[in-house]
């Protein structure tokens, strides 16, 4: 992904685009460099996220080299419509899809959508890359980790390679294992910046749990 100079990415469940904002500071940072992003955020709500979605299309009005669009629907109805226009997704993200996903679809939803979404892969973008980071439980315990693996089975059959990993959870008393540990838990944001937003009580280290599904 990084010799791609114009990076297609599908947000599914996109939100507030937290993972627009990682790629966007990641390129100021140079430390991911693309030319050009078209991202495509698809989420259920159009409110209360459709005013943030505008702010964030005025914000790159003047920037051609970043195009972000966004549909309101439930993924199950969009997915057809980007295998129709062949949408060629680079990178395709779930942040904290599945759990949401999980706990308001329910368990045949989201297997009827991980169905989709191999067909969608298989047949439009076979070598995407799929990054999923959501809290580190399963479906029993309020989470929806139990579906990384489901998806990377059913792509392994196409030659698709993964790698597992979660933070050690400073919060509790213990955790789950999830494939390996990252060393250091910390933010890799300046906690006095993220101290200006104490009132959105936020998390002072990281405690999720992550797949990467790529080919090599
Ligand atoms: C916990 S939020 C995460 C938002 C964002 N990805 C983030 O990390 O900030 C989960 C989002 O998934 C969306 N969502 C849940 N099920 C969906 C579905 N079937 N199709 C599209 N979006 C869905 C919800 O509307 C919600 O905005």
């Amino acid at each position: 992904m990084q010799d791609k100079s114009k990076l297609n990415v599908l947000s599914i469940g996109c939100g507030p685009c937290t993972d627009l904002f990682a790629l966007d500071c990641l390129s100021n940072a140079h430390e991911y460099n693309f030319d050009k992003l078209e991202y495509i955020g698809v989420d259920l709500l159009p409110q209360p996220w459709g005013r943030l979605h505008n702010e964030i299309k005025d914000y790159y009005t003047n920037n051609p080299e970043i195009k972000a669009g966004f549909c309101y629907d439930d993924i199950n109805n969009v997915i057809p419509i980007l295998i129709d226009k062949e949408f060629k997704a680079d990178l395709i993200i779930m942040n904290y899809l599945l759990s949401d996903f999980h706990k308001y679809g329910g368990q045949r939803s989201v297997l009827d959508f991980l169905n989709n979404l191999v067909y969608y892969i298989n047949n439009i973008c076979p070598d995407t890359a799929i990054v999923i980071n959501d809290i580190n439980l399963d479906c029993s315990r309020g989470g929806g980790r139990d579906y990384f693996d489901t998806l990377y089975r059913k792509l392994s059959h196409s030659g698709f390679r993964c790698c597992q990993l979660h933070f050690d959870n400073s919060n509790k008393e213990r955790h789950f294992e999830y494939g390996n540990e990252y060393p250091s838990n910390d933010l890799l944001f300046d906690p006095r910046i993220v101290n200006e937003y104490y009132s959105f009580d936020p998390y002072e280290s990281c405690a999720s749990a992550q797949i990467i599904i790529y080919k090599e």
